[in-house]
């Protein structure tokens, strides 16, 4: 598959089959992020790869869709702060850097066949507890990762008309 296809046929699963994921693919899959860039290349972050058999009921706390809990594994990136990049107005750029290591997996995860679905909306004090999280670690986001068993719905994005502009902001 080559890079357009991957990026038009990732879409956000939201029902998934219990079948475990080979070891391979997620080789594969945390390698991709390994190799995102990070402001000033801190790499201010962690994978954590949780697997749910048996643990449906404790990990529904993050995020209570049944489809969360149905894939064989989680994947949660974390963010320690205090170690990403400022900016000299002190902007901290560890969600960025978070943001691109998770598109970095979610991309090898599509081009490996498996489904995924961005989750931000989860309980971080439950996350912290579940995770073992300690003090200065930020959960960021979350996906589930395994065999997708749903399907793509239309896809609604803004024209580019309406998100492009050149030389000034235009609104
Ligand atoms: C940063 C971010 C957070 C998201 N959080 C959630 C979430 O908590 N729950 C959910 O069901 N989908 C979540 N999504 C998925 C979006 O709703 C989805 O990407 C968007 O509707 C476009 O659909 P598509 O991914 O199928 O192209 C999130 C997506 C992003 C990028």
């Amino acid at each position: 598959m080559d890079f357009s296809e991957i990026i038009k046929k990732r879409y956000s699963a939201r029902a998934y089959r219990p079948d475990a994921v080979e070891q391979e693919k997620l080789d594969a899959v945390l390698e991709a992020a390994r190799v995102a860039p990070t402001a000033a290349s801190r790499q201010p972050f962690k994978i954590i790869v949780i697997h749910t058999k048996g643990r449906q009921e404790e990990l529904s706390r993050l995020y209570p869709a049944r489809w969360f809990t149905q894939a064989p594994l989680l994947i949660c990136i974390c963010v320690t702060p205090d170690s990403a990049w400022l900016r000299r107005d002190h902007k901290n750029y560890a969600d960025v850097d978070a943001a691109i290591v998770m598109d970095h997996l979610i991309l090898a995860a599509t081009e490996q066949g498996l489904g995924t679905c961005w989750v931000a909306a989860f309980d971080p004090a439950a996350a912290r507890e579940i995770l073992a999280l300690p003090a200065g670690v930020e959960p960021i986001v979350f996906t589930p990762l395994g065999y997708a068993a749903d399907s793509a719905g239309t896809k609604l994005r803004r024209p580019l008309a309406d998100l492009v502009c050149y030389e000034k902001w235009q609104g």
